[in-house]
């Protein structure tokens, strides 16, 4: 049965980018003229306090610490309005001072990418020497800020599989836990978010897995670490949708995406989705939070809902998306 509220709001603050990963060209964008003011996305903030303050916002981008001035405002405004918001960064530009004022802000929990225990494989992919060093200490002074105050803030990790790390989730899992974050989540590679590519991009793509075995094992041991009781974010049938859709990249045998349910999705200029990706299925968006409000616009997405809901692309089984 359907949601009555949505699970998480997500609110791109800021899209511009310090890094230059292989897989994700947001770096190429930066907020354009028409993008909300900070007002506008307090604005966004006091609707979800008004409408149910327990809906989480996710800020997310780009990288959030090369605006660190909007990064406040909506920080403080969750704060005064008594909204949770979450975080997702990639660590590398947090300063002591940084994690010393998110752990009293609003933000209630920070997740930060870690793609591989290995530096050399980390720095490939995020296209920087030097990225996993800094991200590490940007992770530390998070989790020191976090032990220092205790007042329920959270670290997590989020990895992105591939062909880079399957074979090596048990060393991964081991590495994620002994820097002693709260929780894990995995991400399974997908599409560049910004570039329009074609339907066989996996082919070309140097961090898409090909061995079917390899994956197997990788998602095996990351359900039975789940299973053994391990912190981990994702629920089994979670993995099971990531397995499926590495054998299945082009078209999955089923929808697995759970979005339409979920998500609202506002973006750098205020424009509503209930997924990231509703333009490849030749989708409108819903609408901006400039002329509507986001409990309308939320009311009328089931006018697309066919669409979404019979989608079987493999977008649906990113965690932000899955069932
Ligand atoms: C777009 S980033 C924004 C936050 C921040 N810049 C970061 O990298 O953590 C949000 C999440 O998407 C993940 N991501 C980026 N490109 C991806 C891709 N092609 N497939 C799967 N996850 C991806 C990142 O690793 C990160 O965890
Ligand atoms: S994944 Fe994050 S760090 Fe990498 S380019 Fe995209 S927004 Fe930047
Ligand atoms: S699978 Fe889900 S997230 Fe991906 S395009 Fe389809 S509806 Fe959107």
């Amino acid at each position: 049965m359907a949601r009555l509220n949505p699970t998480h709001i997500f609110l791109d603050v800021n899209l511009s980018c310090n890094l230059r990963c292989v897989q994700c060209a947001i770096y190429e964008l930066k907020n354009p003229p028409n993008s909300l003011t900070d007002e506008e996305r307090c604005s966004v903030v006091r609707q979800i306090a008004d409408w149910d303050s327990s809906i989480p916002l996710v800020i997310t981008g780009g990288e959030q610490f090369i605006d660190r001035s909007a990064l406040r405002a909506v920080a403080q405004n969750c704060k005064d309005h008594g909204v949770f918001a979450t975080l997702s960064t990639n660590g590398t530009l947090i300063k002591e001072d940084d994690a010393n004022w998110i752990v009293n802000s609003g933000i209630r929990c920070a997740v930060v990418s870690f793609d591989s225990f290995r530096p050399e494989i980390h720095d490939r992919i995020r296209g920087i020497p030097g990225t996993w060093e800094r991200a590490l200490r940007g992770l530390r002074h998070l989790l020191k800020a976090r032990d220092a105050v205790q007042n329920g803030f959270t670290v997590l990790t989020s990895t992105i599989l591939g062909d880079h790390n399957l074979h090596e989730m048990d060393a991964m899992t081991d590495w994620l836990w002994s820097l002693d974050v709260d929780n894990t989540l995995y991400q399974p590679l997908q599409p560049d978010f910004v570039r329009h590519l074609p339907q066989d991009w996996y082919l070309r793509s140097e961090l898409w897995p090909r061995d079917k075995s390899k994956i197997d094992t990788g998602i095996d041991l990351l359900k039975n670490r789940l299973a053994a009781g391990e912190r981990i974010y994702q629920r089994p049938n979670q993995f099971e949708d990531i397995r499926l859709y590495f054998h299945n990249p082009v078209e999955l045998p089923e929808s697995i995406c759970a979005s339409l349910d979920n998500n609202l999705m506002v973006d750098v200029i205020g424009q509503v989705r209930f997924c990231f990706h509703m333009e490849k299925l030749g989708l409108p968006v819903a609408g901006n939070v400039r002329t509507h409000s986001l409990r309308q616009l939320w009311e009328a997405r089931h006018n697309i809902a066919p669409a979404m809901k019979n989608c079987r692309l493999g977008c649906g089984s990113m965690i932000c998306h899955a069932r």
